[in-house]
């Protein structure tokens, strides 16, 4: 007897909807052999039915209304992958009424509404799959929500966007600027349809508040989430880091601090030996602490169209073995973080080392002001160097702290940047991986 297809419906026929489309069609026979069931591309669904995607589909598979795939009785999964919060999210809500499973690759989305939509999904018993949603082609929801289930997560430090890793080891390696980098990131389709997305942090902080809430239990919390980009790195402070021993990176980092959680993306110095400080280009990385485990690392390729395609596809087969195994809504009941209590650290009570580096007048007595106001405030200087030598004109001045309190540090950066002796707003960089 033919064993029973499940039926598949993407919306959004762009890089990750290509992807897809490529590893369901090309691979379908290997699909059927590992999962032992046919599973079918019914329909995708594109705005633009005319646009070569460099994949042929059969006659009728490709329409241009979303709605013939959201109303079709035979389609048993809907693929949203057209990204934005409105129409994707009505047409999420609607696939959920109309009985449909959920895979989607929308962080932006499921960081901000993830709440009505996950809501939605237990009403109606069917499961939602957003592995694509982080770290693209990194299985890294699986394992959080799965395999480190026996584990107390204490810390998850991550590089979860390619296109701002890929700008700052341009700007690395190759001494490249920042728009030129960007552009490169955007024409092989790692960045997100508005950048700033990317470059401002906005994207990771989307990745965190899923990965944030899996791994410690908290409620979607994106707007509490402190999020700083990469834009005002300068080639100086790469440069001034290397001598230090640090790389700079946009981390991701949710970890324990006692009752509290800090949940923060900010450029942070790493020492050149830390794992994460070499992962490169568009490479992703998390680096887990967990009890049972210890330290895990995970790391892959983190956007484009097949990786992340890879992680969509894995998504649609767990679906389709739940629904052949009378299992479907499994994934609700393990993605749905129970509370813990705990709550989000405001960022002025973070406790961190520090890189200052200050715009100083090359005169006495400058750095006994500077070093008397940190002092004051109780942080303490680790080492410094001033390069160049300009009397009576601006230098760089720059330091590494002992570990001190934002708060403090915020305040004493506003008192030294009023000082006559200080010509621009000094330069702080968050450091990680050392003594913190
Ligand atoms: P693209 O812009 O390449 O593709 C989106 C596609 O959806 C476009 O072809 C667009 O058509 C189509 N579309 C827009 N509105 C509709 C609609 N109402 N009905 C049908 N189709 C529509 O985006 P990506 O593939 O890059 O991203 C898709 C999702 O995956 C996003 O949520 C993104 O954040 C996420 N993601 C992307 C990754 C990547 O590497 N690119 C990695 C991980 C996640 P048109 O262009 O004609 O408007
Ligand atoms: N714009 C994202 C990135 C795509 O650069 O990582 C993957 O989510």
């Amino acid at each position: 007897m033919k064993k029973k297809s499940i039926n598949i419906g993407i919306i959004g026929f762009g890089t990750v909807g290509a992807g897809t489309a490529k590893i369901l069609l090309r691979k379908r026979k290997e699909l059927e052999r590992k999962l032992g069931f046919p599973m079918v591309l019914k329909n995708i669904a594109d705005l633009d039915t005319k646009r070569d995607r460099g994949i042929k589909l059969s006659a009728g598979v490709l329409i241009n209304n979303a709605q013939a795939i959201l109303n079709d009785p035979e389609i048993d999964i809907v693929v949203e992958l057209m990204g934005g919060i409105h129409p994707a999210k009505e047409f999420i809500l609607q696939a959920i009424r109309n009985g449909k499973h959920v895979v989607t690759a929308n962080k932006a989305l499921l960081a901000t509404e993830g709440h009505e939509i996950f809501k939605a999904a237990r009403e109606n018993r069917v499961d939602i799959g957003f592995e694509a949603s982080v770290a693209g082609s990194i299985p890294i929801i699986k394992v959080v929500r799965e395999s480190l289930v026996g584990n107390s997560i204490q810390s998850i430090y991550g590089i979860i966007n390619g296109t701002s890793n890929y700008i700052l080891t341009k700007m690395t390696e190759e001494g490249v600027d920042f728009a030129s980098a960007l552009k490169e990131a955007q024409t092989l389709g790692y960045a997100e349809m508005d950048p700033t997305f990317d470059v401002e942090g906005i994207d990771s902080a989307h990745k965190l508040t899923i990965l944030a809430s899996l791994a410690f239990g908290v409620p979607f919390s994106f707007k509490k989430i402190y999020t700083e980009g990469i834009t005002k790195i300068t080639p100086l402070d790469i440069q001034f880091a290397s001598e230090f021993g640090y790389k700079i990176k946009l981390l991701a980092i949710a970890k324990q601090a006692g009752k509290d959680i800090d949940v923060r993306i900010h450029p942070t110095m790493l020492p050149y030996d830390h794992m994460i400080a070499g992962v490169n280009g568009v490479f992703n990385a998390i680096y887990i602490e967990s009890d049972a485990t210890g330290s895990q690392l995970y790391y892959g390729r983190g956007a484009g169209e097949m990786p992340t395609g890879s992680a969509v596809v894995s998504d649609i087969a767990d679906i389709a073995g739940n629904i052949k195994t009378g299992a479907a809504d499994r994934m609700q009941r393990v993605n749905i973080p129970a509370h813990s209590g705990l709550r989000i650290r405001k960022i002025e009570d973070i406790k961190t080392c520090y890189y200052l580096r200050f715009s100083a007048l090359d005169k006495p007595g400058v750095l006994s002001k500077i070093s008397g106001i940190l002092g004051s405030y109780n942080i303490s200087i680790k080492s410094m160097i001033q390069k160049g030598r300009k009397i009576e004109k601006a230098v760089p001045v720059v330091m590494m702290t002992h570990e001190a309190r934002e708060k403090d540090m915020i305040q004493a950066l506003s008192r030294i940047d009023r000082l006559s002796i200080v010509s621009e707003k000094t330069m702080y960089l968050r450091v990680e991986g050392g003594e913190n």
